[in-house]
C-alpha cells in the first residue's frame, strides 16, 4: 500500500492535476484535503482536456473512490456543476464513487461578494483573488459560524446559520462596500434547494480512508495551490487562505501524519505566479514571454495570464523542508526548448550578503535579487521521449543540476501535457 501526498512546491499551476491523474491508475482513493474552486487542475488524455476545481483528479479512472474532506471550501453549485459536466461526457459521478465530507465548510454567496469588495477597495495593494470567495469562508470557519456540507440534512440549522452570519455581513457589505445586502431567506433557500442533489454525496470521509486501507488499497492526496501561497508559509499576505503544505493533507482529511508513505513535490521547470506578491526570478522581457506562450500559461480559473520566470531553487529547497518531499516530478521540460541558455536561480542577495535561504521578514522577498548559475538551451524537440537516456545531453544535465541543489531525486520528468508524456526515471523504493 503507497498513501501518496501530491504538493506543488512552487505558487500553483505546476501541473499537479496531470500527475495525480498519472498515480491514479493505482490508487483506489482520490482525496482532495484544502482550498476550493480556486484550483484549477487540467488533465489531457489522447488530446481531451478536461479542467477540474472541486473533483479530485483521479475520477477519471474507472474504479476510483474520489473524495472530498474537510479541509476544502466547496461551493455547492460548483461542485454541482462539475458533477454534471462530467456525467455529460459518460464518467461515472454517483455517489458510489464521489463522497464529500459532513465537515467540509460551504462558501456562500456573502463569501464571495465579501472577497470581491475586499479587493476592489484595497487598490493598489489587491491580492490577486479568484474572487471565488475562499478567504472569507476560512474566516467564517475560524470563526466558527460557518456553514457546512452536513448542515445541508437540517433546514432550520441552515436558515438560523445564514440569519446570524447575514446580520454581520450585510452591515460589512452595505454599509462599508456599498453592496445591496443580501436576503437570509433568500440566500437560505438557494442553497437548500440544492440540498437534495448534494446530500447524497456526504459522507464519513476519514472512514472510508481507513476502510480502503483495510482492504491494502493505495490512497492518493491532492494537494491544491503551491507552498508559497500557503497561509502560514507563504508569502504573506500574498497567499490563499489554507495550509498548502503536506502537514495539511492529514488534518484536511483526518488521516494520521503516520499514514503518508511518500510525498511528491510537483514543480515546474521554470516558475509562474497568478496574483499579487513577490517573485524573484520572474521574466518582464522576452523570455518571459516566449514562456508564457510557449507553456500556455494562461489561469485554468480565471483566464489571467501568468507571471514567468527561471527556476528558482531557493524556493524548491524550502518546500523540500517544509513538506519533507520524497522526490520531485519536474513538469513542462519541453517549455524550455529553443532558450540559448537556461538559468537557474541557486541563492540571492540581499542587503549586500549572498544567502540560500528565503528571507523571513514579511515583504523581504521582494527585495531581492536572484543569483543565477547558467547552463546551455536545447534545441531538440523532446515531447516524444519516454525514457531520460533518450533526452538531449543538455536536458540531463539541467535535471541532474537542479537534482542536485535541491537535494531531492527527482522521479518524474513531464515532456508534454498528455497523460501518456511522462518519463518515469525510476520506480520509487515505495511505488505499489
Ligand atoms: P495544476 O493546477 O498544478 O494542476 O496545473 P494547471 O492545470 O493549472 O496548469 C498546468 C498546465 O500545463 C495545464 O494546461 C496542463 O495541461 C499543462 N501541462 C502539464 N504538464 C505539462 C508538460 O509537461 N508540458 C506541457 N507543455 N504542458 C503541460
Ligand atoms: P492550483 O490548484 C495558482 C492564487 C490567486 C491569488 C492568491 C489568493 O490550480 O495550483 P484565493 O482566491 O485563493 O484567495 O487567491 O492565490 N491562487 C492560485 N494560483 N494556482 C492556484 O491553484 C491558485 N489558487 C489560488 O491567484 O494570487
Ligand atoms: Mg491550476
Amino acid at each position: 500500500m503507497v498513501n501518496t501526498v501530491i504538493i506543488g512546491a512552487q505558487w500553483g499551476d505546476e501541473g499537479k492535476g496531470k500527475i495525480v491523474d498519472m498515480l491514479s491508475a493505482k490508487s483506489r482513493v482520490i482525496v482532495r484535503f484544502q482550498g476550493g474552486n480556486n484550483a484549477g487542475h487540467t488533465i489531457r488524455v489522447k488530446g481531451e482536456e478536461t479542467i477540474l476545481h472541486l473533483i479530485p483528479s483521479g475520477i477519471l479512472h474507472n474504479g476510483t473512490l474520489c473524495l472530498i474532506g474537510n479541509g476544502v471550501a466547496l461551493d455547492p453549485a460548483v461542485f454541482l456543476g462539475e458533477t454534471d459536466n462530467l456525467a455529460a461526457r459518460g464518467i461515472d459521478v454517483s455517489p458510489a464513487r464521489l463522497g464529500v465530507s459532513y465537515k467540509t465548510h460551504l462558501i456562500m454567496p456573502y463569501h464571495k461578494s465579501l472577497d470581491k469588495a475586499r479587493e476592489a477597495k484595497r487598490v493598489g495593494r489587491q491580492i490577486g483573488t479568484t474572487g471565488c470567495g475562499i478567504g472569507p469562508c476560512y474566516e467564517d470557519k475560524a470563526a466558527r459560524v460557518g456553514l457546512r456540507a452536513g448542515d445541508l440534512n437540517n433546514p432550520a440549522l441552515v436558515r438560523e446559520k445564514v440569519r446570524y452570519a447575514l446580520l454581520e455581513k450585510n452591515t460589512l457589505l452595505n454599509g462599508l462596500y456599498k453592496f445591496k445586502p443580501l436576503d437570509p431567506e433568500k440566500v437560505s433557500s438557494d442553497l437548500l434547494a440544492l440540498a437534495p442533489r448534494l446530500t447524497p454525496y456526504l459522507t464519513d470521509v476519514d472512514a472510508r480512508i481507513h476502510e480502503a486501507a483495510q482492504n491494502d488499497a493505495s490512497a492518493l492526496f491532492e494537494g491544491a495551490q503551491g507552498v508559497h501561497l500557503d497561509i502560514d508559509h507563504g508569502t504573506y499576505p500574498f497567499v490563499t487562505s489554507s495550509n498548502t503544505v503536506s502537514g495539511n493533507a492529514a488534518a484536511g482529511s483526518g488521516t494520521a501524519p503516520s499514514f503518508f508513505t511518500r510525498i511528491v513535490g510537483i514543480a515546474k521547470a521554470y516558475t509562474t505566479r497568478v496574483g499579487s506578491g513577490p517573485f524573484p526570478t520572474e521574466l518582464l522581457d522576452d523570455t518571459g514571454a516566449y514562456l508564457r506562450d510557449k507553456g500556455r500559461e494562461y489561469g485554468a480559473t480565471t483566464g489571467r495570464p501568468r507571471r514567468c520566470g527561471w527556476l528558482d531553487t531557493v524556493v524548491l529547497r524550502a518546500s523540500v523542508r517544509l513538506n519533507g518531499f520524497t522526490d520531485i516530478a519536474v513538469t513542462k521540460l519541453d517549455v524550455l526548448q529553443n532558450l540559448p541558455v537556461l538559468r537557474i536561480c541557486v541563492a540571492y542577495e540581499y542587503e549586500r550578503c549572498r544567502i540560500d535561504r528565503i528571507p523571513q521578514e514579511e515583504g523581504a522577498l521582494g527585495k531581492v535579487r536572484p543569483v543565477y548559475e547558467e547552463l546551455p538551451g536545447f534545441e531538440d524537440d523532446i515531447a516524444g521521449c519516454t525514457s531520460f537516456d533518450e533526452l538531449p545531453r543538455s536536458v540531463r544535465s539541467y535535471i541532474l543540476r537542479v537534482e542536485e541543489l535541491v537535494g531531492v531525486k527527482i522521479s518524474m520528468i513531464s515532456v508534454g501535457a498528455d497523460r501518456k508524456q511522462t518519463i518515469v526515471r525510476q520506480t520509487h523504493s515505495h511505488d505499489g
